[in-house]
């Protein structure tokens, strides 16, 4: 692994830019995330990014413990799932019980929408509102057991929305970003406001791999297409948690490069090639008739239509 950069988050601690993403593609706990994690620290990554809803945080917790690194070196993020906007506090408890420690590093509300506990998705006006969430989700920096509070999948409508009442200002947004949905304007918008951003899927689940450009670049620098995702990620100043449960894909993924101005310049762009600017994530199935998770597009304030594709 090569010198991983540490960025500040606007309560002052550090996160290390790359990170270790734990959606295994199923739910559930699993040896594979446990090796994946002793793997992970074994090549030197500090920072790993799991969610109630992977319900694999006990295994991720036996990793941890496995590699024998000690806790405090790692920052752990854990979310907050969407059927436990009413329970947060409980719902941080039990993580920290499966993850086997008395606190994590950052505590992510993973999707703006609350769900009731038969996964139906309330309105954006009904309780618990986004507001009334994160009120909550405060309390917990106030007592330590989260450090850092952030949010996942939230657009410049909902953060505006959010910033009118928050007296803490999020660390952290994690969005779906990379080249084919670059989010330089939620980018730019959360710079402004301080607000750290998170890229899932940063290698966009290997779907670039023959790409002409990305391929032509990588071949420059000696590298794969998934070093150049993850060097162009953290080289527009993003965190970066690629998902990798291969060990030579996992040290592949800690190497990054060192792109060009012109480069990076290619990559901010690509997305305006004809038919590129997508999503990759299922979640945008045009079987789910153009909502995400119960809302549509315009109460989450995202730019897409049928399929997770931005209108050209
Ligand atoms: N907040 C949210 O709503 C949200 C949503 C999605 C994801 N996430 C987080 O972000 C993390 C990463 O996102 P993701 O898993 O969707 O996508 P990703 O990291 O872009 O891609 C993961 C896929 O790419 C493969 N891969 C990884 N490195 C590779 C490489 N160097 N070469 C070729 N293939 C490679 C992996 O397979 P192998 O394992 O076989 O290598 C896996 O199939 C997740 O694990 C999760 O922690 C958060």
């Amino acid at each position: 692994m090569n010198d991983i950069p540490q960025f500040r988050l606007n309560n002052g601690l550090s996160i290390p830019a790359l990170g270790v993403g734990c959606w295994m593609g199923q739910v559930g706990e699993s040896d594979q995330v446990r090796q994946m994690i002793v793997w992970a620290l074994e090549l030197g990554y500090r920072h790993i990014d799991t969610a109630s809803n992977y319900g694999n945080e006990e295994s991720v917790g036996k990793g941890l413990r496995d590699s024998g690194v000690d806790r405090t070196a790692v920052f752990i993020t854990t979310k907050l799932a969407s059927e436990d906007h009413g329970r947060v506090s409980a719902a941080l408890d039990e993580s920290l019980a499966k993850l086997g420690t008395t606190y994590v590093d950052l505590f992510l509300m993973h999707w703006p929408q609350a769900l009731t506990k038969t996964g139906e998705a309330l309105p954006p006006d009904a309780s618990p509102t986004i507001a009334e969430t994160w009120r909550e989700m405060e309390h917990l920096v106030d007592i330590g057991k989260a450090k850092s509070i952030g949010v996942s999948n939230f657009s410049v409508k909902l953060l505006d929305q959010l910033l009118e009442s928050a007296r803490i200002v999020p660390a952290v947004n994690q969005v779906e970003a990379h080249p084919c949905l670059p989010q330089h304007a939620l980018l730019e918008y959360c710079q402004h406001k301080g607000i750290l951003l998170t890229a899932y899927s940063p290698v966009a689940k290997n779907k670039l791999s023959s790409n002409g450009t990305l391929c032509q670049i990588a071949a420059k620098h000696n590298a794969t297409v998934a070093q150049v995702l993850l060097s162009w990620g953290i080289g527009r100043s993003t965190i970066v948690i690629p998902k990798s449960a291969n060990i030579e894909r996992l040290k592949e993924n800690s190497s990054l490069i060192s792109l060009s101005t012109e480069e990076m310049h290619t990559l901010n762009e690509l997305h305006k090639e004809k038919g590129m600017h997508h999503s990759v994530c299922g979640f945008h199935s045009s079987a789910l008739g153009g909502s995400c998770f119960g809302w549509t597009y315009e109460q989450l304030g995202w730019d897409m239509v049928l399929g997770g594709v931005v209108p050209e």
